[in-house]
């Protein structure tokens, strides 16, 4: 009967210290560390893309190591080498160009640590160097802004269409995917014709000097402005409308990523179209890096569902943007 009673007595004793134990271990300890490099704050977009990632990992329960590299290739660099010193369990960094990765992802193999590439991609003969893109189809959105483009000269029977294009970061995934779309899908119709393309870097204020520069250079001549992101749209809107020009009449402009203010525009009638391009990719990246985290199977390329919004369609219905 004593053995009984002392045996009941340890029982409750543990029952007590795990019944102790599990809320706090549960509230400290995160189910994933996760280091993530951001390129910069170069546009709302990339603010949106970083809020959305925090919020994300918070709902997800992931604690985040956040570093910001201020559109420098080698704060990435260091950001990731210090991720790898730190022992996350999982890399993710949106590069801001494509070359120049292989050597810090190597490092990253060998500790172990999965890579997962967001928003951009990289260039590398080494397909084992990251897990997975998570991110737009760049190219497709170059595609959908010259589509709409040939539909518009269509409606307004244009026989020579003379496009400026305004690109964002040179070597960028977006700058090069998004400029192969477009050129490929006007490449067959006589009409259009290129008559130059500038690096705005994805900012507003580089758009703004672009503009200025391809006012004073063709003047009147310009029938269209494709310009990579809404940033340097919003930019350049101000420069066409000072040359005495009214944007979206006597300049067709197409921007992409679909922000609120570039929305506010385009229903103003200011802007023809803008293709989107969203930057919400933080549910799908703490999903991806917890399985990782748990060895399982992930897709090797996740692209968002995007849309096009136009003066072709009935844009009172648009929900609220959130970036
Ligand atoms: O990589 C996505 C692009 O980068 C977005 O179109 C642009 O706004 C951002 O800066």
């Amino acid at each position: 009967m004593r053995k009984v009673k002392q045996i009941c007595m340890l029982l409750a004793l543990f029952t007590l210290i795990a019944g102790c134990a599990r809320p706090s271990e549960q509230a400290e300890e995160p189910k994933l560390l996760l280091g993530f490099s951001q390129l910069g704050s170069e546009s709302a977009w990339r603010i949106g893309n970083t809020r959305d990632i925090e919020q994300k990992a918070e709902e997800y329960g992931v604690s985040l190591m956040l570093e910001n590299a201020n559109q420098k290739q080698e704060n990435q660099i260091a950001a990731i080498r210090r991720f790898i010193a730190y022992k996350v369990d999982v890399i993710a960094f949106s590069p801001i160009v494509e070359e120049g990765w292989d050597n810090v992802l190597m490092e990253a193999k060998n500790a172990g640590i999965p890579v997962i590439l967001v928003d951009r991609d990289i260039s590398t003969e080494n397909e084992e160097l990251t897990a997975c893109l998570i991110g737009a189809d760049f190219y497709s959105e170059g595609v959908q802004a010259a589509r709409y483009l040939i539909r518009k000269a269509d409606s307004l029977n244009m026989d020579q269409v003379n496009i400026v294009e305004i690109t964002g970061t040179e070597d960028s995934t977006p700058m090069r995917q998004r400029q192969a779309g477009f050129m490929d899908t006007i490449k067959n119709d006589d009409r259009m014709k290129v008559m130059e393309s500038v690096n705005g870097d994805f900012l507003k204020s580089r758009g703004a000097e672009c503009m200025r520069y391809l006012l004073e250079k063709y003047g009147d001549d310009i029938d269209v402005i494709f310009s990579h992101n809404d940033e340097m749209t919003l930019g350049a809107i101000p420069e066409i409308e000072d040359a005495g020009y009214t944007p979206g009449k006597d300049v067709i402009i197409i921007s992409i990523d679909g922000g609120q203010e570039a929305i506010d525009v385009l229903k103003e009638g200011r802007i023809n179209c803008v293709v989107e391009c969203t930057p919400m990719l933080g549910s799908k990246l703490m999903e991806t890096a917890l399985k990782l985290k748990n060895g399982q199977e992930v897709e090797k390329l996740i692209h968002p569902e995007e849309k096009v919004f136009s003066d072709e369609q009935d844009l009172s219905g648009i929900e609220p943007r959130g970036y």
